[in-house]
Formats: structure tokens, sequence, C-alpha cells
């Protein structure tokens, strides 16, 4: 029998489907000590979204810098870039957390995100004129991948040539930070990571001599006014991440959801909702970690004073309370939208608009263009990339 004890979210059978467990924990075990994480857990949908809203108890100072499963040598390679992220926006409190999110939604306007829809759909369209012609493909390394990418290169005002580069040294730091890996990889990691933080450091210094209409040339303009020089570099690599992996983890979940229910092509007037409902039921993050700043008593359980806490936003969605018949795909759920996949409070998803706006767009020309398309026949079970916080299928075998 599974217990509290297997709570274990980086397992690979935790980030596939772990409904059952976490109904049960939702009942018997709200809040629970996890010796995986070295952290308390909160699994039901109120308390998760109590904690999001209660930024001083639940502090998001260093919750993302979860660098302790890197070895000694690692950290000697790394030096101060150990702590890297300890200025990014979502990994500090007011009044920091203000300033830099000020800053960084001046580049997220609504009007700047609608501009990207003409062009992320030319992306998308790009990639499938030069894929359809096989008649099948693994839909997350052939086609959700590249249009993110680029959409969010672009936007940021990596070079086109670059491209490749970042993608490789994103992916690779991500996996030095976020998800367990042996002390001779982490090295490699570390040295990939160290490349990537000089790429980005000369990208500021050539936007600063000579500016573009992108952000990092906004963001190089307010160093010294509104930002530092970290925060700046802190804020286009973590960007560049956010735009790399979330979104296309969030389609492949999404495709794989709506093609095993038979919603397919998704009719336009249900885009919106079932965009909700696939980020509700396979959301691409399984949730956010917080710092309590005091003891915390929570249905009988003290959260002492300093401890980590996961907010799982993965069995929130499918809290019985508020979702009825959770475990059940519709497309047409009118509070899909109530999920806690984009976050909550003063740390929501600084992208959601652009987050959204790309898988609609990314289901619709994916829908015009390969209306048969369905899982292939024979491929392997699907399997999933594991990680503490996101979830991402490592394939997904699709004909049309
Ligand atoms: C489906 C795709 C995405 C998912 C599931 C997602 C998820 C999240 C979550 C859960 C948070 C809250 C973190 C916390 O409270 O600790 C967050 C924050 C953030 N996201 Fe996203 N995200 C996505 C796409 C994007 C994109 C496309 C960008 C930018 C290009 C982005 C940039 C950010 C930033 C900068 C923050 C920090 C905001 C703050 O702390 O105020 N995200 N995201």
């Amino acid at each position: 029998m599974i217990t509290a004890e297997d709570f274990d979210v980086g397992a690979a059978w935790h980030v596939a489907a772990p409904y059952d467990f976490l109904r049960r924990l939702r009942r018997e075990h709200p809040v629970f000590r996890s010796e995986h994480l070295d952290a308390h857990v909160l699994t039901r949908y109120g308390d998760v979204r109590a904690a999001y809203g209660d930024p001083r108890r639940f502090s998001s100072e260093g919750s993302l810098t979860i660098s302790r499963s890197l070895a000694a040598e690692t950290r000697r390679v790394l030096g101060e870039h150990g702590s890297f992220l300890s200025s990014f926006v979502a990994n500090v409190d007011p009044p920091a957390h203000t300033r830099l999110r000020r800053s960084v939604s001046r580049a997220f306007t609504p009007r700047a995100v609608a501009a990207m829809e003409r062009r992320f759909r030319d992306l998308n369209e790009e990639v499938l004129d030069r894929v359809a012609p096989h008649g099948g493909a693994d839909l997350v390394a052939e086609i959700a991948h590249v249009p993110s990418a680029r959409l969010t290169a672009r936007f940021i005002g990596v070079p086109e040539e670059d491209e490749d580069f970042v993608r490789e040294h994103v992916r690779d730091w991500f996996q030095l930070f976020l998800s367990p890996q042996p002390p001779e990889r982490q090295l490699a990691l570390a040295g990939s990571f160290l490349a990537y933080l000089d790429y980005v450091d000369r990208l500021v210094a050539a936007r600063a001599a000579e500016p573009r209409d992108d952000f990092v040339s906004l963001m190089t303009s307010l160093i010294g006014t509104e930002l530092s020089h970290r925060e700046v570099v802190e804020l286009i690599s973590t960007i560049l991440l956010g735009g790399n992996d979330t979104v296309p983890n969030q389609l492949g979940n999404s495709v794989l959801r709506l093609l095993r229910e038979e919603v397919w092509p998704v009719p336009p007037e249900l885009l919106r909702t079932a965009v909700e409902e696939c980020m509700r039921i396979d959301g691409a993050s399984l949730g956010s970690f917080r710092h309590v700043t005091a003891d915390v008593e929570l249905h009988g359980v003290t959260i002492p004073e300093g401890s980590l806490c996961l907010l799982s936003t993965d069995s929130a969605a499918h809290d019985e309370d508020v979702f009825d018949a959770p475990e059940e795909f519709r497309p047409a759920r009118r509070n899909a939208d109530a999920h806690m996949t984009l976050g909550y409070g003063i740390h929501f998803c600084v992208g959601a608009a652009l987050a959204r706006l790309q898988l609609r767009t990314a289901l619709e020309v994916l829908g015009e263009r390969l209306p048969r398309l369905r899982l292939a026949p024979g491929a392997p079970p699907v399997a999933y990339r594991t990680s503490i916080v996101g979830r991402g299928l490592t394939a997904l075998e699709v004909e049309w």
C-alpha cells in the first residue's frame, strides 16, 4: 500500500497520474512532511490557494534555489552562481518582488502579447510544412518545441543563429537545478550553465551599446534606475527557460489528453475552455515551493518556522470540493480556469497570457492542418521526464 511517506513528486509514477493517491492524501493528510522532498506538502485546494495568497507567512525568498542536491565539487565550480536565481522575480518577496514584477510586466502588455499571435501561427505553419509530408512524428521533439522556443527567443532578442545554443543550454540548466543528477553529470551541466550565463552577459552588453525593440533592450535600459545588472541577467536567462519548456510540455500533455478523449480537432468554440481543462487535468507544473516564516498550524500539524513547503497545485486541480468529477475530462468545464497551474497571487505567471495564446494557437493550427491526428499504433507507452516541478512527456509518437 502506498502511504504519505511515498510522496515523491520526482518519481516517474508520481508525475504520470497519481490521482487515487492524491485523493487519499487530501482526505487523510491534507498537510504532511515528505522525507523525499524534505518539505511539508499542502494537498487541498483551499489551503494551497490560501498559502499562495499569504506571501508574508509563505515566503518565496530562496524557494527556487533548491540546490541542496548539488555535490560539493559542483558547488565549487559554480562559485557565486550556485546561488543563481537569488534575485529572480519568482524567488523574492515584496518589496523587491513588487519592483521586479513592475519592470518585467512592462514587456508583457496585452498589446505586445496579442502582436505575437501572427508570428506564432507562422512558426507553427513552418514546422508543419516541413513535417507534414512524413505522415507521422514525435510531436514533442519535432512539433511542439521549435515554435515556442523560436517565439520566446525573438521576443527576448536572441539572434536566430544563437537559438540552438540557447535551447541546449537552457535545458542543461533546468536539469542541473531542478532534477536530481549524479555528480559527474552535474559537473558537465554546471559547465554548460556557466557558458550560458556568459552568453547572456554578452547579449546584455551588446543591447546596452545598440538597443533594439526587444526584451533584453527594455530590461537593459532599466539598469541603474529600476534594476541591477545581476537582476537583468537572471530575468533574461530565466524567462528563456519559461518559454522553452513549459509551453511545449503543456502542449504535449494537452494533445495526448485530447487524442485519448477523442476531442480532435478541438471545435473552435471549445478551444478556450479546453485549453484550461488540459492545464487543470494534466498541468505542466506540479506546484510551487515556499518557506514558512513562522510556525504554521494547519489541520493539527505544525509546520515549523523555516520549513520548505510544496503547494501541490496538481493535487489542488483534482480537489473534488472545487471541481465536479475531477478525474473526468470536460472540455467545456465552466470553472476549469480556477486551476493554479499558472500559480496564484502576487507571483501568478507573468507569461500566462502568452502561454494561453500559444496553446490556443498551436491547437488551432494543428487541428486545421492535421485533422486526422492520432496516437501512433504500436508506439511505446508514454513516459514523463522526471522533475520536482514540471510534467512533460519524453516523446509523443503521432501520425496523421
Ligand atoms: C504553460 C506554460 C507555463 C506554466 C505552466 C507556468 C507556470 C508558472 C507558475 C506555476 C508560476 C508561479 C511560480 C510561483 O508562484 O512560485 C509562474 C511564474 C512565472 N512565469 Fe510562468 N508558466 C508558463 C509559461 C510562462 C511563459 C511563457 C513565461 C515567459 C515567457 C513565464 C514566465 C514566468 C515568470 C517570469 C514568473 C514569475 C512571476 C513572479 O514571480 O511574479 N511563464 N509560471
